[in-house]
């Protein structure tokens, strides 16, 4: 099994209207130092739109009061809207029902509650858990920490010198004692694009479940939970120009109500005596406390603004900016471009000769140019490519090309610096 183009680079989308999209996001305004901001580092959080703002600040002046708790006016709008929300986020990924997303404060809290409640409770010693070299510290942690505890056992899928998955070496890792995969759709630190639906139909075959971080994916192609068949989705609304402090947890019903809760308290229960407590159903069993409402249906308008330009076109004008920006930067004397895979979403990983990446990215922030610089908080990755970091061009659909040519004007003022 070989990874093939994505269909999403065959579809033909409407051509973005960049300059009026850039008008619905004020801090794309901003100065640095008296140069206009070049806004690249959307893999680590994207800017939000005057649309998700103003819902942010029609909630908290109007509509806002705790939810699920009350009979009073504002309790019930509030949490008609928060209800609404996770309607949207399902409609978004295409879940089956809209029990089957639950909201966490990001990716990583719902990688963590998959831990907890699905791993903690069905795997034991000797058990293994397939990741892989790309994947985000968030994707590797809970897991080692769930290995400490039980005795279970973590399998890693190489890479390529491309930083593709090496899928033979995926197949061949599968034995009985295999009990869970986790892998990302796409990396942050590379942009490799992941053949998860055939992965997904690999372990599934097998038995065995999968969950994809889909924290840098979501934000750039059309995500269908359904037509992936995978058992967990996890993504951050920050990253889909929606607040911090909120993400979701998708998760078929039928695994959600056979998993145990993650955090006891309010809400995730149905009745609590000293004798014995009776946890609430799905998606209420999961999510204990008071929940971050306003961001909830902050990611909601979010979701809204999305859909209305439209996944695919999103996806047709991020790509031809990756393919402009790496056609400039495979040109430019003393560029390295890591990460080669054929299928890339959204993400320019370079190194520069004889330029530390934190000093690249201190100069480049002179120019105006954001990126970020460091190990992406994929230190396997770096280990891969035995480098300590990279400097991380990474676009959204609100980038134009003329912010492609600001960063290789940028890269070019750091190598005369150097020089
Ligand atoms: N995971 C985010 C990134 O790649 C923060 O930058």
């Amino acid at each position: 099994m070989t990874a093939s183009p994505s269909p999403r680079r065959l579809a033909p989308a409407p051509a973005l209207d960049v300059e009026r999209i850039r008008a619905d996001f004020p801090i794309l305004r901003l100065k640095v130092g008296g140069k206009p901001l070049v806004y690249l580092d959307n893999a680590a959080s994207s800017q939000m739109p005057q649309q998700v703002i103003d819902r942010l600040l029609r909630y908290q002046t109007s509509q806002h009061a705790n939810i699920h708790r009350a009979v009073h006016m504002l309790s019930e709008i509030a949490t008609a809207e928060y209800e609404e929300a996770r309607r949207k986020i399902a409609r978004f990924v295409n879940a089956r029902e809209d029990r089957e997303v639950i909201f966490t404060s990001g990716t990583t809290e719902a990688i963590n509650l998959v831990m907890h409640g699905y791993g903690r409770k069905f795997l034991g010693a000797g058990d293994e858990i397939i990741l892989t070299t790309l994947e985000h510290h968030s994707n590797i942690v809970p897991w080692q920490m769930l290995c400490e505890e039980k005795g279970a056992r973590i399998r890693v899928v190489p890479i390529n010198d491309a930083g593709e998955l090496l899928i033979d070496e995926y197949e061949k890792l599968f034995n009985e004692r295999t009990k869970f995969v986790g892998v990302m759709q796409v990396s942050n630190a590379l942009g490799t694009v992941n053949p998860v639906k055939s992965m997904i139909a690999f372990a599934h075959a097998r038995g065995v479940p999968v969950l994809i971080d889909g924290a840098q994916a979501a934000p750039h192609m059309n995500i269908d939970v359904q037509d992936l068949d995978c058992d967990f989705y996890a993504l951050s609304g920050h990253k889909l120009c929606g607040p911090t402090g909120i993400g979701i947890l998708y998760g078929k019903a039928a695994l959600l109500e056979r998993m145990q809760p993650f955090k006891g308290g309010g809400d995730m229960i149905l009745s609590v005596s000293f004798e014995k407590t009776v946890y609430n159903t799905v998606p209420q069993k999961f999510e204990a406390g008071t929940p971050p409402i306003a961001a909830a249906i902050g990611l909601g308008a979010a979701i809204d603004y999305l859909s209305e330009i439209g996944m695919g076109a999103i996806a047709a004008h991020e790509n031809a900016l990756l393919d402009y920006a790496t056609a400039q930067l495979e040109r430019m004397p003393g560029v390295c471009i890591i990460g080669t895979a054929a299928d890339k979403a959204a993400v320019l990983s370079f190194a520069l000769q004889g330029v530390h990446p934190h000093d690249a990215g201190t100069l480049l922030n002179q120019e105006g140019v954001a990126v970020r610089t460091g190990h992406h908080c994929a230190q396997p990755v770096m280990q891969r490519f035995r480098i300590p970091a990279t400097s991380r061009a990474s676009f959204a659909f609100y980038n134009s090309m003329a912010e492609v040519d600001a960063l290789v004007a940028g890269i070019r003022t750091v190598q005369k610096v150097f020089a």
